[in-house]
C-alpha cells in the first residue's frame, strides 16, 4: 500500500515536472524566434533607410559594400575563420527583383547562384515580408531568414542569423527540468511517506481490530476520531460491532435457554439438517444412545454417531419426504429398551427450503409397556383362575343332571366338590377386590391405633383350626401395650396371608413364630417357619400376582397365587418395607417394617 502510493506520487510529479519542461521549451523557443524576427525586421528596415538616404543626397549606393558594413558594424566577426566556429554572425544580402543576388556580406556575390526559388525571397517579391527556418549544411545548424522588399528601390535585403541561442535555451532548460524532477523527487518522497502513514496507520488500526473481534474479541473498538471517511468508516465499523457483540449476546442467552429447556426434557430430542448431520442433541438422547454429549457432537452425521437403523431410515424419509412417523423401536444396551420415536420435518423460514432437517422425538416407554404387559397379563390370569372352578362345577352340574343326582352318596359327594370350588372361586373373587382396592390407594381409610395383641389373638382364633390339622404349632410374641396405627383388617388381612403361607408351606408338625416389636420408630413384624422354605430363583417372583412355585400344591390347599402380593401392596400403602430371607427344606422368614 505504502510502496503504491509513494509510486503513484512519483509517476505523478515526474510527469508533471516533464510537461512543465517541454512547455517552457516550446514557449521560450516561440518567443526567441518572434523577437529575433522583430530584430532582423528592425535591422533590415534600418538598412533600407539608410540606403534611400543616400539616394537622397545623391551618393552611389555599393550594396555589397554596405552588406559588409552593416554585418561588421552589428556583429563583428573574423572572416578568416571558417562560417562552423562563428556561432554568432549576421550575415545580410541584397537582391534583385529577378532573384539575382546584387550583394552579400559573407560571401562571393558574383558566384552565387539565383536566389528567386527561396521561400523568404519569393514571399518578399510579392510585397510581403518573407521569412524561413533553414538548416545549414555548413554550419550545422537552423538559420533564421528574413526578407523586407523595398520597392521603390526594385530591391530585397535579406538578413539572417543562425538560430544558436535554441540550443542554448534548450541546455538550460533540461538542467532545470532536471533539477525540478530531483527536487520533486525528494518531495515526493517526504509527502507520500507522510500522506501515506496519514491514510495507512488508521486503516491498519482498523484491520487490528477487525482481526480481533474476528478472533472472537468482541469488545474491541476502533480509536480513530478523523473528521474524514476514515473517521467515518471507523465510527461505523465501532457501530456494527457493537450490533454484532449485542447480537451475539442475545444469540448466546437464547441458546441457553433453548439448551436448557431441551435438556431438562423428559424425552430425548435429536435435530439433523439436511445433510443429516446432527444441529441439536439433548443430554438425555445422549444417554439413551450411549454416546458422550458435548459440542463435539454437533456437526456429526447423525449415522455415524447413532447406529440405529430404523431411527435412521425414519428420520430420513421424513426429511425427504417432508412428513411425520411415529415408531416404536427396541434397543439400548440390553436392547431392552422400548422407545416411542416421533419424527417431524423442520420447514425453516429461513432457507425456505422444505427439507431443512428433521427433529426425532424419543420417549422411553418401556415402563409402561411392562405396565400394559402386567395387565393384559392379569386379565389372562384372572380368566384363567375364574374358568378352572367355574369348569368344574359346571362338569360337576351336567353329571348329576345326566343320572347321578340318582346316586345319593356320589350327588352328595358331587356335591361338596361343587361348594369347595364356589368356595374357591368366591376367595379368589375376593382376593382380586382386595387386590384391585389397595392398588386404587394412595393412602388407607379408617385408620386408627389398635392393640396388636387384641390383632393376633383375633388371627391365632381364625387360624388355630388350620395349623391344628397339620400339627403345626403357632407361637406368638409381643408387648401387650404394642398398638399400631392402622387400618385393623388390612393388618390383619396382612399376618393372614403370612401365617397362612408359614402353615401351607410347613411340614407335619412344624412351627411358626410370630414376633411383633417396636424398633426405631417402626413396628417390625417377624413370621419364621420351620417350612419347606423357597428356592433362590424363585425369591424375585414370589410376590407377583399369581405366581406360585408348585401350582398344584397351592391350589390344593386354596391358595389363589394372591396373598404375598397383596401382602406387598399393603406394605406399599404404608411406605413399609418387606424382606425375606430363607433356606431350603429348613423355612422362611418374612420381617415387616411398618411406620408406628
Ligand atoms: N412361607 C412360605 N414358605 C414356602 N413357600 C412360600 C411361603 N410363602 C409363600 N410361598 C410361596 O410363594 C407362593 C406365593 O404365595 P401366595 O402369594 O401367598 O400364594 P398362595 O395362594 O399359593 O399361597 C406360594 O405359592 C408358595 O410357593
Ligand atoms: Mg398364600
Amino acid at each position: 500500500m505504502k510502496q503504491k502510493i509513494f509510486l503513484y506520487y512519483l509517476i505523478l510529479t515526474v510527469i508533471g515536472v516533464l510537461i512543465t519542461g517541454i512547455l517552457i521549451s516550446e514557449i521560450s523557443q516561440k518567443y526567441y524566434k518572434i523577437e529575433l524576427e522583430e530584430k532582423l525586421k528592425n535591422t533590415a528596415k534600418l538598412i533600407q533607410f539608410q540606403i534611400s538616404e543616400n539616394k537622397s543626397s545623391g551618393i552611389a549606393v555599393d550594396y555589397n559594400l554596405l552588406a559588409r558594413k552593416y554585418a561588421d558594424l552589428l556583429y563583428p566577426h573574423d572572416r578568416s575563420k571558417s562560417e562552423e566556429a562563428q556561432s554568432n554572425y549576421l550575415r545580410v544580402t541584397f537582391i534583385d527583383k529577378d532573384g539575382k543576388v546584387i550583394g552579400e556580406s559573407e560571401k562571393d556575390y558574383l558566384s552565387m547562384d539565383n536566389h528567386s526559388t527561396r521561400k523568404e525571397v519569393q514571399e518578399a517579391l510579392q510585397g510581403k515580408i518573407g521569412k524561413d527556418i533553414r538548416f545549414s549544411k555548413d554550419m550545422k545548424i537552423d538559420l533564421l531568414y528574413i526578407a523586407v522588399p523595398m520597392p521603390s528601390e526594385g530591391i530585397i535585403t535579406r538578413v539572417s542569423v543562425p538560430l544558436t541561442q535554441l540550443k542554448n535555451i534548450d541546455e538550460v532548460i533540461l538542467i532545470y527540468t532536471g533539477i525540478g524532477i530531483i527536487a520533486s523527487l525528494l518531495l515526493t518522497t517526504i509527502l507520500a511517506l507522510r500522506f501515506s502513514n496519514m491514510i495507512i496507520k488508521p486503516v491498519n488500526e482498523l484491520i487490528e481490530v477487525t482481526r480481533g473481534i474476528s478472533d472472537g474479541n468482541f469488545s474491541r473498538r476502533s480509536n480513530i476520531n478523523f473528521h474524514d471517511e476514515i473517521g467515518e468508516l471507523s465510527s461505523t465499523f465501532n457501530t456494527m460491532a457493537e450490533k454484532l457483540e449485542s447480537t451475539l449476546a442475545e444469540m448466546t442467552d437464547k441458546n441457553m435457554k433453548v439448551e436448557s429447556i431441551i435438556n431438562s426434557m423428559l424425552n430425548g430430542v435429536v435435530a439433523v439438517d439436511s445433510q443429516f448431520k446432527i444441529m441439536l442433541i439433548n443430554t438425555l438422547s445422549c444417554e439413551m444412545f450411549g454416546i458422550k454429549n458435548g459440542p463435539g457432537v454437533i456437526g456429526i452425521s447423525m449415522i455415524e454417531l447413532i447406529r440405529n437403523n430404523q431411527i435412521n431410515s425414519l428420520l430420513k424419509d421424513t426429511i425427504e419426504n417432508n412428513v411425520s412417523h411415529t415408531a416404536e423401536i427396541t434397543f439400548g444396551s440390553q436392547g431392552d429398551k422400548i422407545y416411542r420415536v416421533y419424527t417431524t420435518p423442520i420447514n425453516s423460514n429461513l432457507s425456505k427450503q422444505l427439507n431443512a432437517g428433521g427433529i426425532a422425538t424419543i420417549h422411553d416407554v418401556t415402563n409402561l409397556k411392562k405396565l400394559e404387559q402386567i395387565r393384559t397379563e392379569f386379565v389372562s390370569n384372572v380368566t384363567h383362575e375364574l374358568k378352572t372352578p367355574l369348569t368344574s362345577i359346571r362338569g360337576f352340574i351336567e353329571t348329576l343332571k345326566s343320572g347321578a343326582i340318582d346316586d345319593k352318596s356320589v350327588a352328595v359327594k358331587f356335591l361338596d366338590i361343587i361348594d369347595i370350588e364356589s368356595e374357591r372361586l368366591s376367595v379368589l373373587i375376593n382376593d382380586i377386590l382386595q387386590l384391585s382396592e389397595i392398588e386404587n390407594k394412595l393412602k388407607d381409610s379408617d385408620i386408627a391405633s389398635h392393640n396388636i395383641k387384641n390383632i393376633l389373638n383375633e388371627i391365632y382364633d381364625i387360624l388355630e383350626g388350620v395349623a391344628a390339622k397339620k400339627g403345626v404349632k403357632l407361637h406368638f410374641e409381643t408387648e401387650d401395650s404394642l398398638s399400631i396405627n392402622a387400618n385393623r383388617n388390612r393388618i390383619k388381612q396382612m399376618l393372614i396371608n403370612l401365617i397362612d403361607n408359614a402353615i401351607k408351606y410347613n411340614y407335619e408338625n412344624g412351627s411358626v413364630n410370630i414376633k411383633v416389636y417396636k424398633e426405631e420408630g417402626k413396628i417390625v413384624f417377624n413370621i419364621k417357619d420351620s417350612g419347606i422354605g423357597i428356592a433362590e430363583e424363585h425369591m424375585p417372583r414370589i410376590f407377583e400376582r399369581f405366581y406360585r412355585i408348585d401350582k398344584g400344591r397351592s391350589r390344593n390347599m386354596g391358595g389363589t397365587g394372591l396373598g404375598l402380593s397383596i401382602v406387598k401392596h399393603i406394605v406399599n400403602l404404608y411406605n413399609g418395607n418387606i424382606r425375606v430371607s430363607s433356606r431350603p427344606g429348613y423355612g422362611t422368614e418374612f420381617v415387616i417394617q411398618l411406620p408406628a
